[in-house]
């Protein structure tokens, strides 16, 4: 039964079809009921018998009609596919509702379409082969109509068609589904190699995407979204490391391994992590085999958690700013330690730094923020190294283009739901972003690092075991 094929034929419009079905039936009632009332033509004799046969014959006429139905319906239930039931009538009206439109319906003259579905992916392939050639700007007119009319619940999206010589193959994949996360009774079983879930059909893979950002105004689920891959994280047994310089929600999770809040937290922080890198490289240098990964060598995955960057970055610059005039202070005192005035450049290069080499040594720097001007890491090519984009919220013209995306490659989205946005995932093949919904947690009375505490022990007997 897996990946059966239909092929569609236009032959007549859905209104046509009607009136020949209506035909047909009209047919099979007269023929049925002059044939019972034939075979009793005796009876008629008798003036009486007649209302007794005509009623018999209507019967007779009804039940044949019924049967006829039920047997074609049969038929079609045991040779043709499922979806064929689902099809044949949107296939139909599509096809009406082009012949209407004018540029359009000299380029489509009741064409054949290949339908195939792939039941274990859940993918429906139509191949619509076009008579005539059929131009660019034709197809796009046709493409929104193509999805409305196949898909009007939307509960499938179009990724991008693809053109050959003589047809159009348009691909529908499944809407995915947001994930729920019950924090009070997590369980083991969703343990993946290296790889973190974010929603039925996606998957966060540490080796293709390593580093990631989510942007998105305040309020957009930007925090609940890191909330929900540090949990992953500490259940991938994972080294945790965090900088809120907001002292916010984040701050309460103390099982990480380390927090930074203050500038100089977080500089020494990322002098830890540069660190870790470069002993990291070392050991895959000294090694035979200089192009593994660090986790190939038993290293852990390391996550850095950078919530609200451009506070991160505010700070930092108050910081320098204060130290300077502090500094200026006491120019002429000799037991004064000055204090540094750098913390920003060191902040900003130590995160480049990071983002550009440690795809190698596995160290993920995941980065939240409200507006991602290149500005805030110093150039763009900092931002297209993160390989996963999450936006949230509505999407401005401007944060499209931050992502790297034009507003050609956005899908149809609502956010009417809070952490709703979209995705990027590069190394995909992807053409077009996707429609994406963060994960909902839901806290209850629960003390966030209680909850981390959790998912960290089911990671150690996962490792364990
Ligand atoms: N994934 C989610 N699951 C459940 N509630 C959410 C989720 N995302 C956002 N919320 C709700 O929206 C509020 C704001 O989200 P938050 O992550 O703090 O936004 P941001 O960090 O972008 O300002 C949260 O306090 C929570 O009530
Ligand atoms: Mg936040």
């Amino acid at each position: 039964m897996k990946n059966k094929a239909y092929t569609f034929k236009k032959k007549r419009t859905n209104a046509d079809m009607l009136e020949h079905v209506m035909i047909i039936i009209f047919l099979i009632i007269i023929t049925a009921f002059s044939f019972r009332f034939y075979m009793s033509i005796d009876l008629i004799k008798n003036i009486n018998n007649i209302p007794q046969l005509a009623l018999d014959s209507l019967i007779f006429s009804l039940v044949t009609l019924f049967s006829i139905y039920f047997f074609k319906y049969m038929y079609l239930i045991m040779a043709k596919p499922w979806f064929f039931f689902r099809f044949n009538y949107r296939l139909n009206t599509l096809f009406e509702q082009l012949a209407k439109n004018q540029t359009v319906s000299k380029k489509i003259v009741f064409p054949k379409v290949k339908i195939l579905h792939d039941e274990k992916k859940d993918i429906f392939t139509f191949e619509f082969f076009w008579k005539g050639s059929a131009t660019n700007g034709f197809e796009q007119d046709v493409t929104h109509r193509i999805s409305s009319v196949l898909f009007p619940a939307e509960d499938y999206f179009l990724e991008e068609p693809i053109k050959k010589q003589a047809s159009t193959i348009f691909k529908y994949c499944r809407q995915p589904r947001r994930l729920k996360i019950n924090l009070q009774k997590i369980n083991n079983d969703t343990i993946y190699q290296r790889k973190i879930r974010l929603n039925s059909n996606l998957f966060w893979n540490l080796d293709k995407q390593p580093h990631a950002t989510l942007t998105g105004g305040t309020g957009s689920g930007k925090t609940m979204m890191l909330y929900y891959l540090i949990y992953e994280a500490a259940k991938l047994n994972s080294d945790i490391y965090i900088v809120d310089a907001k002292r916010a929600d984040l701050s309460t999770l103390h099982s990480v391994k380390k927090i930074a809040e203050t500038t100089d937290e977080i500089v020494l922080l990322f002098n830890e992590l540069i660190n870790e890198m470069n002993a990291r490289f070392e050991v895959i240098q000294k090694s035979n085999e200089p192009q593994k990964h660090a986790t190939e060598f038993g290293f852990n995955d390391v996550f850095v958690f950078i919530d609200e960057l451009a506070v991160v970055v505010e700070i930092a610059k108050t910081t320098d700013t204060d130290n300077k005039a502090l500094n200026k202070l006491h120019a002429r005192d000799k037991n004064w330690e000055k204090l540094s005035e750098d913390n920003y450049s060191k902040i900003i290069s130590s995160i480049r730094l990071l983002i550009f080499k440690s795809r190698q040594v596995n160290i993920h720097i995941v980065l939240a923020t409200q507006n991602f001007e290149a500005s805030l890491l110093g150039s763009s090519s900092v931002r297209d190294n993160l390989s996963m984009r999450i936006l949230l919220g509505n999407a401005s013209t401007v944060q499209v283009n931050q992502m790297g995306l034009t507003q050609e490659q956005l899908p149809l989205f609502d956010t009417s739901q809070i952490g709703a946005g979209i995705i990027w995932m590069d190394s995909m093949n992807w053409v077009n972003a996707r429609s994406f919904e963060t994960p909902y947690l839901n806290f209850r009375n629960l003390r966030p690092n209680d909850i981390l505490d959790n998912y960290f022990e089911i990671g150690r007997k996962h490792v364990n075991s």
